[in-house]
């Protein structure tokens, strides 16, 4: 019996799971993806081409990989089907290779008009959030009134859909001053619907179980980072599902002692977008440089990503909350200019010391930080451990000896070729 390995994000999304589990995969039959949604923007690059995944999990350019779309995960149809013609222009026959689960819940074109009203009705508050409907989905989802993929082949889907739409209409009204067109959103949503239905739908649970006891190697693909899990993010500035290791057992029906590897991601530095506290984030020039030679602009939003330095107390805090057993390390070569690095060792409060992410992180934290000797080598041509500058090794032993945890992977550049396996 084979377990399942996680892949996840330990900061506040964008951290490159994309990247990665495009390059791990061809060591696994089945990656799945177990929470999020379109928020999600996962870029993967090869052979001089990049591409941004949403929806479809990042394994789906391998050609011995199956792809699940798991329970856990909230889906737009428009969005999905996008993205299947986009991967289908390429030459990958989607429709052999995609599995969607019938309890994965659907994101509804008024889904998207609520995140838009709620987010306007907030004003300076706002989360940031990337208005694809995924708080006002989950929020169906727990609130029980969720239309779900399996539903779409019903006799009755279309009454089915009319109802929740004129809910959410009505719910609209707490929204005066907004105005929508639901027209433009609704009628490629309902084409996408009758093109879904061609897709096969599967109980995951029982398939991704039934895989697992026949020693099948499933690749578990989270989205966002733990830095924004709805339980143990930076509330309310955080997306609407759990993100972290747990997710994989109740977005996917795996038991916690089935998972096996948890493979954590991290920047070499931290960035944000939306909304939130962020300890480490830098308003100078260096928070310039990261921004400019890290491309850091979302990859679903195209919105400007805040940057910093690497935050440990987060970072501890994550990793043991995950249970990671491993760490990659993303775009350390983004910082190859850098004369010096910092990282966030502790922080300060009014005065007083804080070596922990508290429930109410808000402005009043200020970072304590510790100095490194930058490296000041192009990272990007290295394919052996060994052949790294010793600064750069020095700031990976203290990674590990901070998190207690090996580093494991490192990748130095956006594209699938430009990574660095250790043994
Ligand atoms: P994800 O959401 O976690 O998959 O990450 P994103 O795709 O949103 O953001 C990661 C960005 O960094 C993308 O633009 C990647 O192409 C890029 N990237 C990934 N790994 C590296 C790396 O090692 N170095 C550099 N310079 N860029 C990278
Ligand atoms: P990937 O998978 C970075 C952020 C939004 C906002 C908050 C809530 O590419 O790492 P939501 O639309 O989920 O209600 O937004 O979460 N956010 C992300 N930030 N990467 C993501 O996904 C994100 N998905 C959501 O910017 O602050
Ligand atoms: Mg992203």
């Amino acid at each position: 019996m084979k377990k399942i390995d996680v892949v996840l994000g330990l900061q506040w999304g964008d951290e490159g799971k994309g990247k990665i589990v495009d390059s791990i995969s061809p060591a696994y039959d089945v990656v799945a993806r177990f929470q999020g949604g379109p928020n999600a923007g996962h870029s993967l690059q090869f052979d001089g081409e990049g591409f941004v995944m949403h929806t479809v999990p990042s394994g789906i350019f391998r050609d011995k990989t199956l792809n699940i779309i798991g329970n856990g995960v909230v889906v737009d149809p428009a969005i999905l089907m996008d993205e299947v013609h986009k991967i289908e222009a390429k030459g990958v026959d989607v429709k052999s290779k995609l599995l969607i689960s019938k309890r994965a819940n659907l994101i509804l074109p008024t889904h998207r008009i609520l995140d838009a009203a709620s987010e306007s009705a907030m004003g300076k508050g706002k989360i940031g959030s990337t208005l694809k409907g995924i708080g006002p989905a989950y929020m169906d989802k727990t609130g029980r009134y969720g239309l779900r993929i399996g539903d779409v082949l019903l006799p009755d889907f279309r009454e089915r859909y009319e109802a929740k739409k004129q809910r959410h209409i009505q719910m609209l009204t707490q929204y005066p001053d907004f105005t929508y067109d639901l027209a433009p959103l609704e009628g490629p949503w309902l084409a996408a619907i009758e093109e879904l239905k061609k897709f096969t739908f599967i109980e995951s649970e029982r398939y991704v179980n039934d895989a697992m006891m026949n020693d099948v190697a499933i690749l578990a693909e989270g989205a966002q980072g733990s830095l924004l899990d709805i339980d143990f993010g930076t509330y309310p500035f955080v997306t609407s599902s759990n993100t972290m290791a747990s997710g994989v057992c109740t977005g996917l029906g795996v038991a916690p002692n089935r998972i096996g590897k948890v493979m954590g991601i991290f920047k070499a530095y931290c960035t944000r977008v939306g909304n939130g506290p962020f300890p480490t984030e830098l308003f100078d020039e260096t928070g310039e440089e990261l921004r400019k030679i890290g491309h850091e602009y979302g990859a679903t939003t195209g919105r400007s990503r805040r940057c910093g330095w690497l935050d440990m107390v987060a970072l501890k805090q994550t990793v043991m909350m995950n249970g990671v057993t491993e760490l990659i390390m993303m775009k350390p070569d983004v910082m190859d200019g850098f004369e010096t690095i910092k990282v966030g060792v502790s922080y300060k409060r009014y005065g007083q010391d804080l070596d922990y992410f508290p429930y109410d992180a808000d402005e009043s934290i200020e970072p304590v930080l510790r100095e490194f000797k930058g490296w000041q080598t192009p990272l990007s041509d290295i394919r052996r451990y060994e052949d790294f500058p010793q600064a750069f090794k020095d700031y990976v032993n203290y990674i590990e000896a901070e998190t207690g945890c090996p580093v494991k992977i490192i990748s130095v550049g956006p594209d699938r070729s430009e990574i660095v396996y250790r043994d």
